[in-house]
């Protein structure tokens, strides 16, 4: 049986990552602002994160707009430490400082690119719980983990060694993007995702005291074709969206869709 709990706000987070300059950028986040501005009721909670070039421009946007409490911002990826010698790097103090909420952490990009390990995104969860901000802990699987049967396991993995102990429902979200379904246009079966989704709701469950209220989301060529579909299976709680967040006109339809 999928636990389910009322406390689940869902989140539908857009993940902007290495794309948008300040201009258009500016346009396609005060749509969405307005979009969220009107009065209607709006299940899901909604996170843009931007390049941490562009926090502070969108922060200042959001701060005028009506949206304040349906929108907010977040960063991509953060360092364990506050400040020092890191050439390059951004604090989670310093995304909260320019604005955000929340901060992505081990993204299947940050984990391929920069060979982040568990215990790196678990330092980087950790410095986002120091620093104020929620994080979204990303995990997931290559198309040859799932081939082989091993998609399970290695999410299970990854959880158990990317959450830090101070996780609950209220600082960390999950989401669940297997890799092969970033930027791809494949999607797993429903069945597949619900299975997944259970399994992390089970882990989670049995790890935490409010492990029920977490939320997870799913990630992996969300689009507003097949939104609805995906928002509605047992366990998920939004989505992580990439490439459908950079407009407003695609990502409104998958925020639209849970209502
Ligand atoms: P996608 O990316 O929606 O473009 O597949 C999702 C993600 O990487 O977060």
């Amino acid at each position: 049986m999928p636990v389910r709990s009322k406390a689940r706000r869902p989140l539908i987070a857009g993940n902007w990552k290495m794309n948008g300059l300040a201009r258009p950028a500016g346009t396609e986040f005060r749509k969405i602002l307005r979009h969220a501005a009107l009065p209607r009721r709006l299940k899901s909670e909604i996170v843009i994160c931007p390049p941490a070039t562009l926090l502070a421009v969108l922060a200042a946007f959001w701060r005028r707009s009506g949206s304040k409490r349906r929108v907010a911002l977040g960063g991509q990826d953060c360092h364990p430490k506050t400040h020092g010698a890191h050439t390059g790097d951004i604090a989670a103090e310093m995304l909260r400082d320019a604005g955000a909420a929340f901060v992505i952490v081990g993204h299947s990009e940050r984990r391929a690119d920069h060979g982040e390990t568990n215990a790196v995104v678990r330092a980087k969860a950790e410095a986002a719980h120091r620093a104020g901000l929620a994080a979204i802990v990303c995990v997931g699987e290559t198309l040859a983990e799932r081939d082989s049967g091993r998609a399970i396991a290695v999410v299970e993995d990854q959880l158990a060694g990317s959450l830090p102990a101070g996780a609950n429902a209220r600082n960390t979200v999950i989401a669940y993007e297997p890799v092969w379904a970033i930027g791809t246009g494949r999607t797993p079966t429903p069945r597949d995702i619900t299975q997944v989704h259970g399994v992390i709701r089970q882990n989670l469950a049995k790890s935490f005291a409010d492990g029920t209220d977490f939320r997870i989301l799913y990630g992996g060529s969300v689009k507003p074709a097949n939104a609805a579909e995906l928002l509605n299976l047992a366990n998920v709680d939004g989505a992580l969206v990439g490439g459908a967040s950079l407009t407003a006109a695609e990502f409104w339809p998958i925020v639209a869709a849970k209502g």
